[in-house]
């Protein structure tokens, strides 16, 4: 059984040849309800695909191919397991959907997965989720797309670590950018006040921004940290489908300047 960090990343796509409707059956009723809820199949796909992933990567750390993976998710929408002794985060973005799973000794985790492609982004939104200083600093690197994105990812990874997302204003989250890491600092609440959070930040080939928040900065080196491309699925009843493992695919960017 691993103890570290791990983190599954596949393509939604990979469901589009598939019928999903008997993996949908699958799923516990509450999350059958919530996937009725989609309008549209594209986010459908991303929660059905974060769902499946999230048990295939416990089961697989579990060495458990039995286990339910029974989920409960908190007034703030922060799914957790009911009974395994295992942290996780989800995150999708239309491409990707990420899980990263870790030992609960090890703490709480927090996983975001960006693409931001649009300069526009940048003059939108960086007065509203940076703090003044991280605004200049996004200046003085000429409103850069890249910065922007890792700034955002960072202070996403940390506020699903802590559990609220959104619900604590990112313009009040403080992020000290590194070239692999950021650390991060959450204003004032109960249970974290005083705690650090380090995020660790890589970058995909596909160009998207991944980032991995930790509770506190005893995190491993960012090549420690084993991340499994899942390129392709198979039926495998009852547990749903098994996700083909590429290891040692070289998906990741190493260092960001
Ligand atoms: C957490 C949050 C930043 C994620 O935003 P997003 O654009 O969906 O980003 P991602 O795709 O990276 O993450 C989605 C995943 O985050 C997880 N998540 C949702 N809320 C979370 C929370 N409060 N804390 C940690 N993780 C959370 C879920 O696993 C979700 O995927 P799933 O619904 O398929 O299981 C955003 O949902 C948020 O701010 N939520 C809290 C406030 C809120 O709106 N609550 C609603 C009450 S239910």
């Amino acid at each position: 059984m691993s103890t570290g960090p791990l983190i599954a990343i596949a393509d939604p796509a990979i469901l589009t040849s598939i019928d999903i409707s008997g993996l949908v059956a699958l799923l516990p009723v509450e999350e059958q309800n919530r996937f009725a809820l989609f309008k549209v199949p594209g986010p459908a796909r991303q929660f059905l695909l974060g769902r499946l992933l999230t048990r295939w990567l416990a089961r697989r750390w579990l060495g458990d191919p039995e286990e339910p993976g029974n989920i409960r998710v908190d007034e703030n929408g922060r799914p957790a397991f009911v009974d395994l002794p295992l942290n996780f985060s989800i995150s999708h973005t239309n491409e990707l959907v990420g899980v990263a799973i870790m030992a609960v000794n090890g703490g709480a985790i927090g996983l975001d997965i960006e693409r931001l492609e649009s300069q526009q982004v940048v003059a939108e939104t960086a007065d509203t989720v940076l703090t003044a200083s991280e605004r200049d600093d996004l200046r003085c690197h000429g409103d850069d797309l890249d910065r922007f994105t890792r700034y955002w990812v960072a202070k996403e990874a940390a506020l699903k670590l802590h559990g609220t997302g959104f619900l604590i204003d990112p313009a009040t989250v403080a992020v000290k950018l590194m070239p692999r890491y950021a650390d991060v600092s959450i204003p004032e609440s109960s249970e974290w006040a005083g705690k650090h959070i380090r995020v660790q930040l890589d970058r995909l080939k596909t160009g998207h921004h991944i980032g991995l928040a930790y509770s506190d900065t005893n995190m491993p080196a960012p090549d420690a940290v084993p991340v499994i491309v899942c390129q392709s699925v198979g039926a495998s009843a009852p547990q749903g489908i098994a996700f083909k493992a590429y290891d040692d695919e070289p998906l990741f960017h190493k260092a960001i300047p």
